[in-house]
């Protein structure tokens, strides 16, 4: 295998960005227009920030199956995936059916309907939960479950991971994006919000360590202990790329939480029903006390949950709040029950474990053969290239990734009709509707991008 000076790489990946992006704003000139008319209503032209671009993002019309089509007509097989919530594919006929027999019902009471009823049963068959709480988002969800967390202990500071997002209520905007601060400290940081607007004096109630370090875990119990209501922790860290858990990662967690009662949170807001049937908890067979859900779970809907131990949920209504008017609203409700029961069933699994894997040792193949510093984490539905020659044990590991070819991958696989999530943070999610032919249309694009980065095209 060749190796390519890093320097050289990264201005060969620079110069390619710089020309592939300037094509890239050439296509999309309704784009253009239409980020210009919303600028003048919303800030940075988008709903929410995450959707921004610069200069300005692409905008999407429409989507059916794998494929979605922008403002200006072009179509795109869809990776993207909306940040990982359309594991059941665009316009999937059973959710059309299920929104319009119910829309039909009427949209909404904020009272609680049967189809929430029967999604909050089949959440707690598919975790192995006790019981279930319903909210709109996964920010919802894992500000709820820290909630009752510390409601159950009597207990403040919440231990997270470093680097982690967990959605953007104040105490988890820690740690979030630390930068190379991470580097000045052993172990334990607690750091600067990620937002101006939050106090800095929370800073005191969130502590963070890194990921896979089971003695930073323990002896930060060991000290405080008394303090920390629950560590939540995302099983599979999943907006840095991928992070396995190492072998005993998330056991020795259990163990240590079980030890110093500490409430154990599993942030499976991206991880539940796409990387298995029961999300990481069946995957990993580690039982969390809670377990925090949104994205997939709603078949397109917004529909965030939580849930876990009798004892800790049956607080609810008992001295520890937990409401919202449109928790449990049926059309998301039946939208999120469409694609548990009757899309993401036992064979949906088998098909994405399939193409999963056909897609990650096709991008494997292309970056050996041009000699490129990067791997592929394969979870099935989920998985991604990370441009660095070893896999990620923590956050600490990602700044060492080389952000350039990122944008240039990025870049060269948009203005060639594949649709992907921008930034190095995130990840592909493959739907039911993906197939065989998807999978081999990324890998060709993503072939000739390893070879004309690589300069083994020329
Ligand atoms: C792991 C994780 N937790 C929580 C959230 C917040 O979810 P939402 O954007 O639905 O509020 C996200 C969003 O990307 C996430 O990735």
């Amino acid at each position: 295998m060749t190796v390519i000076d890093a320097d050289a790489l990264t201005a060969r990946a620079k110069e390619l960005f710089a020309h592939e992006h300037a094509r890239l704003l050439e296509g999309t000139p309704r784009s253009k227009a239409l980020f210009e008319r919303a600028s003048a209503s919303m800030p940075l032209g988008v709903a929410s920030s995450f959707q921004a671009g610069s200069p300005y993002p692409i905008y999407l019309e429409r989507g059916r199956g794998a494929e979605v089509w922008d403002v200006d007509g072009t179509s795109y097989i869809d990776f993207h995936n909306g940040f990982g919530t359309m594991a059941v594919g665009h316009a999937h006929p059973k959710i059309l059916e299920a929104l319009a027999r119910t829309a039909a019902r009427g949209t909404h009471f904020a009272v609680t309907t049967e189809p929430a009823v029967l999604l909050a049963e089949e959440l707690c068959r598919r975790f192995q939960l006790d019981l279930v709480r319903f909210t709109n988002s996964g920010t919802e969800a894992t500000m709820d479950a820290i909630r009752v967390a510390r409601g159950v202990t009597g207990r403040d500071v919440v231990c997270k991971i470093e680097g982690s997002y967990h959605g953007h209520h104040d105490t988890v905007m820690f740690s979030v994006v630390p930068g190379e601060s991470v580097l000045e400290h052993e172990e334990i940081t607690n750091a600067t919000p990620m937002s101006r607007g939050i106090p800095v004096e929370l800073a005191k109630w969130t502590l963070a360590v890194p990921f896979n370090d089971l003695a930073a875990v323990e002896s930060l119990f060991s000290q405080r202990a008394g303090e920390i209501a629950c560590l939540i922790i995302e099983p599979v860290m999943m907006n840095i790329g991928i992070v396995m858990p190492a072998d005993g990662y998330l056991r020795g967690l259990r163990e240590l939480c079980t030890r110093h009662g500490v409430v154990l949170i599993f942030d499976e807001v991206k991880c539940g029903a796409t990387i298995a049937e029961g999300g990481a908890i069946e995957r990993f067979g580690v039982q969390p006390d809670l377990a925090c859900f949104a994205k997939a779970i709603g078949g397109g809907l917004p529909l965030g949950a939580f849930g876990g131990r009798g004892e800790l949920m049956g607080e609810i209504g008992h001295g520890i709040a937990q409401q919202g008017t449109f928790n449990g609203n049926p059309l998301a409700a039946a939208a999120g029950l469409a694609a548990l029961t009757e899309i993401l069933t036992p064979d949906a699994y088998v098909h994405l474990s399939s193409i999963g894997s056909r897609l990650a040792s096709g991008c494997e193949r292309a970056i050996t053969a041009a000699g490129l510093p990067a791997h592929v984490i394969d979870l099935g539905c989920k998985g991604c290239v990370s441009y660095r020659s070893a896999p990620l044990t923590d956050y600490r590991d990602f700044l060492e990734t080389n952000a350039d070819l990122f944008d240039a991958s990025w870049a060269w696989l948009v203005n060639r009709g594949i649709f992907m999530t921008p930034g190095n943070e995130e990840q592909w999610t493959l739907s039911v509707q993906h197939d065989d032919d998807d999978i081999d249309r990324f890998v060709e694009v993503f072939g000739g991008f390893c070879a004309a980065v690589s300069g083994s095209s020329a």
